[in-house]
């Protein structure tokens, strides 16, 4: 065994000694991380808004060694932000692909303050008034959407984790469910649906995939007959899953008819809301999802149309109580039960949890809901425009037109085979976004490829999108010569 030299790097990092950082320390680390941060922010209009993409060979880092000692802080500041160029640039005002947020820099700033304080809000007893302020924001979230006064619900890390949540309570409320259970998907439904069903261990031959309509939506006529036979073949339908907004193509299923459906064969009805639930803040987007709060359960995502950083999704319930996990255990190493406020370990998996309510509570309390809700508006009517302006161009067809802020498009090309079409439509995107000041991305629509604008970033300006509406033009003109 050799002893280990002293160090020869002198001490780096802004603390007082070992893992100790003072308040002078904070305030010299966040300084030097805000040098990075208020440059990136600020040229964001004039980066590319592809970022990095493709990956260009060797731009990936090698894998690094354990660093056993510490180096300057500088050095690591630097590397943070020159890895994070090699990215998809998700900040962009110019990112139309997926489902895009932004990441507002507010609730960045909560993380940080959650961080420092630290504080245990997976029991109530632990942090009760923490725990107040986030069942504050899932109240509102609850009011925002229209839901009633029981409703309530928990944050979750994402869409993924709130459908997941959706598809457990589904299955407790129904005994037996996995013996004779069968779950109702739309073959629009994001693929986290089929996973959490998987995951709650639902077999995949109970899992329906029921097909979808002109406009992308769950047939209701076809789920009716699927849901009849099962019943005949003494399954027992346990849980009807409607989508607020596909991923492909925007597309709001009809909640009424799920709704009706549902409840006629004592199924429980989720709602994936995770990209579109929020619009129902606006008059328009309410309008839009007509019948939504039906639903005995609801995913929603702030991450995605709250703007907000990655990491944070919601679940709420219709009443709040048949969330609770029946079975949820109690712990003689844990506090004592709140008398009024819910302790989240009892409704979801997680025990220790991030503080995610802070993200959304100090946003909304700096910034106002009313902030929130011209933001959305402005996504909608911003769909709506480009819409109406591609919609007047000959050489293009809108596959399906904005129910709420996504539409898909496609080049027309009369008497071409479909994979002349489909090469033509790539061609077009290809162009758009070598130009690097917007970034769609495609994706397949009944066997057709096509062409997605998702206007969901709260960066995103009419001056972004009548840039994408000319650049569309001029690659068109490009490719059709
Ligand atoms: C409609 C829809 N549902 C679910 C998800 C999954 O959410 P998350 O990626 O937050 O887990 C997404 C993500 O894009 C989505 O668009």
């Amino acid at each position: 065994v050799t002893a280990r030299a002293p160090s020869a790097t002198p001490p780096t990092a802004p603390g007082t000694g070992g893992l100790e950082l003072d308040g002078a320390g904070l305030r010299a680390l966040v300084a030097a991380a805000i040098d990075r941060l208020a440059p990136f922010l600020d040229s964001l209009p004039d980066q590319r808004a592809s970022g990095v993409h493709p990956v260009p060979a060797g731009a990936v880092p090698a894998p690094a060694p354990l660093p056993l000692t510490g180096s300057p802080v500088d050095v690591v500041l630097d590397e943070i932000v020159d890895r994070a160029r090699i990215a998809f640039n998700t900040t962009s005002p110019g990112f139309m692909a997926y489902v895009p947020g932004g990441g507002l820099p507010y609730a960045a700033v909560a993380d940080l303050i959650a961080g420092v304080l630290n504080r245990y809000v997976g029991v109530a007893a632990a942090a009760p008034a923490l725990v107040r302020l986030e069942t504050d924001v899932l109240r509102w979230f609850a009011e925002l959407i229209g839901y009633p006064a029981e409703a309530g619900g928990v944050f979750t890390s994402g869409g993924s984790m709130a459908n997941f949540g959706g598809v457990i309570a589904a299955r407790d409320a129904r005994p037996g469910a996995l013996a004779r259970g069968t779950v109702y998907v739309s073959a629009e439904a994001h693929h986290a649906v089929t996973k959490a069903a998987r995951l709650a261990g639902f077999a995949p031959d109970r899992i329906r995939t029921i097909a979808t309509d002109d406009h992308y939506r769950i047939d209701s006529g076809e789920l009716e007959r699927v849901l009849v036979a099962d019943v005949r073949a003494g399954l027992e339908p346990c849980l009807v899953a409607g989508s607020a907004g596909t991923v492909n193509s925007g597309a709001v299923d009809d909640f009424d008819a799920l709704a009706d459906l549902a409840a006629t064969h004592g199924a429980w009805l989720h709602v994936d809301g995770a990209y579109g639930g929020f619009f129902a803040m606006t008059r328009a987007g309410r309008a839009a999802l007509g019948g939504m709060t039906r639903a005995d359960s609801i995913a929603l995502d702030p991450h995605k149309t709250l703007f907000l950083p990655y990491g944070t999704g919601a679940l709420l319930a219709r009443d709040f109580a048949r969330l609770r996990q029946a079975d949820a255990p109690h712990a003689s190493y844990l506090p004592d039960k709140n008398a009024t406020l819910p302790d989240f370990s009892d409704y979801g998996p997680e025990l220790t949890r991030p503080f995610r309510g802070l993200r959304v509570w100090l946003p909304f309390r700096l910034l106002g809901v009313e902030t929130f809700r011209d933001a959305l508006d402005e996504k909608l009517e911003l769909a709506r425009w480009i819409g109406n302006e591609l919609a007047m161009e000959p050489r293009l067809e809108i596959v399906a037109p904005p129910t709420l802020s996504i539409l898909a498009f496609a080049v027309r090309a009369e008497g071409a085979t479909a994979a002349e079409r489909d090469a033509l439509t790539r061609r077009l995107l290809d162009e758009v976004n070598a130009r690097g000041r917007i970034l769609l991305t495609g994706t397949v629509l009944r066997g057709r490829f096509v062409a997605r604008i998702a206007i969901v970033s709260f960066r995103t300006h009419m001056d972004r999108v009548i840039e994408a509406r000319d650049i569309i033009l001029e690659s068109l003109d490009r490719i059709t010569g």
